[in-house]
């Protein structure tokens, strides 16, 4: 009877550690690689799964940290224990309560490859008391790749345009900064002439794209469209297209292009009667000559 007493008692204990660590499905979701803006922003998705059913976010804390250095925090809701040269740089967007443990670092550092790796702490029960039950995704991690030059936009466009009819351009640039977003701007056109689109490609790239749609001039001819993308902390870079603006012949042109050849056609007519006229005296008077020759030498010959 003790013996079985005891066995209970130790079922019951494994099932309670069991249910607070081991047993349980504790699961991260973060992006492995991400490219950064030296400059500007970087937000990084991040979700997160636990089985205790819906939590406050004040039962709840998100930390990130580096790999294999877990007090080495960039990010911890106690700013103290946050590494110095990652304070006032990160931010929690997401809202722990909803699952979501998204990260912002901003501005990016050229030292900031990471990995950094969410790490999920229960930190209350019920009775506000501190609890054991903290978990660690130590292989959720994101690598971050950094670029020091910005990319540059895509420009897509008709090869020519033609005055007094709608040209469209549209320009696109990839960024992973969506809390501000790049913002397009065109050398040509006014803003009430270009629409843009906010689009998310998934795992934390996001597309900015700018449609011009204008009437190009005469005076537009020989000049650039160039769209330049703008981000976050100022790094620019662009890309340009000489505008080929080719001239639509115009009613005008056409008239005067038929009057031309109307009187050409005249003028080689008049010509062609001329000459058939001079040519036929001419076949005459020689033919008048050899007439002539031939009375002389038929003379001769009879001679
Ligand atoms: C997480 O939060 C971020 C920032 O508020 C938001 O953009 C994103 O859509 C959220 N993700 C999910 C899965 O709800």
């Amino acid at each position: 009877m003790d013996n079985e007493k005891k066995i209970i008692t130790f079922c019951l204990l494994l099932a309670g550690v069991c249910s607070l660590v081991f047993c349980e499905e504790w699961k991260a979701s973060v992006e492995n690689s991400l490219e950064a803006l030296v400059s500007s922003c970087v937000v990084v998705p991040c979700s997160f799964s636990h089985p205790r059913g819906a939590l406050p976010t004040s039962r709840l804390r998100g930390i990130w940290h580096l790999k294999d250095q877990v007090t080495k925090n960039i990010y911890h809701d106690d700013e103290t224990k946050i590494l110095d040269s990652f304070k006032k740089r990160t931010k929690l967007l997401g809202s722990l309560g909803q699952d979501n443990c998204t990260l912002e670092l901003m501005p990016v550092n050229d030292h900031d490859n990471g990995p950094f790796c969410y790490r999920i702490e229960l930190v209350k029960t019920e009775d506000n008391a501190p609890t054991i039950d903290k978990f660690s995704f130590v292989e959720e991690c994101v690598g971050l790749k950094m670029l020091n030059d910005p990319p540059k936009p895509v420009l897509s466009h008709p090869g020519t345009a033609t005055p007094g009819e709608p040209y469209t351009a549209v320009c696109s640039v990839r960024h992973t900064c969506p809390s501000y977003m790049p913002t397009l701007t065109w050398s040509q056109g006014t803003k009430e002439e270009t629409f843009e689109i906010y689009q998310d490609i998934n795992h934390g790239i996001w597309e900015v794209e700018s449609i011009l749609t204008f009437i190009p001039e005469e005076i537009h001819d020989t000049s650039d469209l160039t769209c330049t993308a703008t981000f976050h902390g100022g790094r620019t870079s662009s890309a340009g297209v000489a505008l080929n603006v080719k001239r639509a012949p115009s009613v005008n042109h056409v008239i005067i292009h038929a009057a031309v050849a109307a009187s050409l056609a005249v003028i080689f007519g008049v010509f062609c009667v001329f000459m058939v006229k001079k040519y036929k005296n001419r076949i005459a008077e020689l033919q008048h000559q050899d007439g002539s020759m031939w009375s002389r030498l038929s003379r001769v010959s009879r001679r």
